[in-house]
């Protein structure tokens, strides 16, 4: 393949010819074809129409883990790996963070713009009054084994809300669309703190109208015998804020999970039901519970030589380090490392922040890993954080999942009125054998 000729210098100082066009010649008969480029793209269906013959079905581009594709058009969130930078609807993740709050952020995801005092009023009363689950619900929860995953218990009650709310495959109908909107972001913390109340046998804990959505999780999760949970406001602000910093990545495994599954037009709960299947795995939402079991092993900062030589011998994996995505300091981890100091003066100081902040400044000090522009990612300092707050570790993920919800949701939205969009189907290259014959059972050896 072969771009334009170049002969003049665009902005950023690359010479270009001015059209947006890839020129391809194709060795195999010496044709020639040019491919629109449009947003720094090729239309993969465009390649179809390079043929050997008549009846060739046409190139296919091949990219297993979506390596190299744009499965979509999205202006809800961007992100500069290299530069590190993270934007909800344009907006830097350092701003939502210092000056909003989750619910106000996951208004921005949904719609695209800030809210007026009216618009945010309005949400926060909807969600709060969307808080309660059908008491069915909690039988359901009631009927897992003791020690069943948090993860699994959340991914079986989304979906079965679905159930509950038969309307909601009338994606078309915008009522109904707010409706499941609303729902899904008032009901993901109920359903979380059940699951952890019931893994610990305690009676699961409703849903407390005057606290604000942090302030209100806390008391599902912790209240006992108290009349009224009155939540430490820094916890509750902490909280918040690792909220809002996982709103949203764009289009990460489970947002392609949300949007595959939701493009078959199921209704929204079976397909945030499918984003919270793929942020179950180890690979996706569950590093920053591997942070944790990192640190237990290295124990105390004199091991920490002694571990990173053992990264370096690929013996060990440094793990809250590194990114597919980001080749810079991660801007989420900058944000949690100022919070965890606050969560500190409340719940007493963990010693294994001591080592984590060595750590990080070793490594950050070490070729090996400045070389691979290997940075501490959102995982490194989370983790510190929820077990201050007395998460058991398989509570993280469940973590993740709860503010995600509004990000899923703004991503379903946004597939669902795409025009281009279709029900999602990929090709693929066919390895197996045939056509043969069907061999009996008596007649096989
Ligand atoms: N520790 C040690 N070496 C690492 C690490 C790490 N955490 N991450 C990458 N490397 C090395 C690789 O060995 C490789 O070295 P090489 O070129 O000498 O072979 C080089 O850096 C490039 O790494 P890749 O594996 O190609 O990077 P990739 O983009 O595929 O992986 C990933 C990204 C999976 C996040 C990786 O950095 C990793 O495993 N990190 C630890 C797990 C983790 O923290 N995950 C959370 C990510 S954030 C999130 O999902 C919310």
């Amino acid at each position: 393949m072969t771009t334009e000729q170049k002969v003049h210098a665009d902005k950023d100082g690359v010479a270009t010819t001015g059209r947006d066009v890839l020129r391809v010649t194709d060795e195999r008969t010496g044709q020639d074809y040019e491919l629109e480029i449009t947003d720094g793209t090729v239309r993969a269906s465009d390649l179809r129409q390079i043929k050997v013959s008549e009846d060739d079905f046409g190139l296919m581009s091949y990219d297993p883990a979506f390596l190299n594709t744009a499965s979509c058009r999205s202006a809800v969130t961007w992100i500069d790996g290299d530069k590190g930078e993270l934007w909800y609807r344009g907006i830097p993740i350092e701003q939502l963070c210092d000056q909003s709050s989750y619910l106000e952020v996951a208004y921005l995801l949904i719609y695209g713009e800030l809210p007026t005092t009216s618009q945010l009023e309005a949400w926060i009363f909807d969600i709060t009054h969307h808080t309660y689950v059908h008491e069915n619900i909690k039988k359901f929860v009631e009927g897992f084994r003791y020690d069943a995953h948090p993860m699994g218990m959340l991914l079986a009650t989304v979906g079965a809300l679905s159930t509950f709310y038969p309307d909601a495959k009338h994606i078309k109908d915008p009522e109904e669309r707010y409706l499941a909107t609303i729902r899904m972001i008032a009901k993901m913390p109920t359903l979380a703190a059940f699951a952890y109340r019931h893994n610990l046998g305690l009676p699961y804990i409703y849903p407390d109208n005057d606290l604000d959505y942090p302030g209100n999780f806390l008391s599902m999760m912790f209240k006992m015998t108290e009349l009224k949970y009155e939540p430490d406001p820094r916890l509750a602000r902490a909280l918040d804020v690792l909220w809002i910093l996982h709103a949203d990545h764009e289009q990460n495994c489970s947002t392609n999970a949300v949007r595959g599954v939701g493009s078959s037009q199921v209704d929204p709960y079976s397909a945030v039901a499918a984003g919270v299947a793929a942020l179950y795995g180890p690979l996706h939402g569950g590093a920053n519970e591997e942070v944790l079991r990192m640190l237990d092993r290295i124990g105390t900062t004199d091991n920490i030589p002694d571990f990173l030589e053992g990264v370096k011998e690929r013996k060990e994996r440094l793990m809250g380090f590194g990114h597919r995505v980001y080749k810079n300091y991660d801007p989420r981890a900058r944000i949690i490392k100022k919070h965890v100091d606050e969560v500190f003066e409340v719940t007493g100081r963990n010693p294994k922040l001591d080592i984590a902040v060595e750590l990080e400044k070793r490594a950050l000090d070490d070729e090996y890993f400045t070389s691979r522009k290997l940075y501490p990612n959102v995982d490194f300092y989370s983790g510190l954080i929820y077990e201050a707050l007395s998460l058991p570790t398989a509570m993280f993920t469940v973590m993740f999942a709860i503010p995600r919800t509004s990000g899923w949701m703004s991503q379903w939205l946004e597939m669902v009125d795409d025009p281009e969009q279709k029900i999602a189907r990929p090709r693929q290259i066919y390895t197996g054998g045939g056509p043969r014959d069907y061999v009996p059972i008596e007649q096989r050896s």
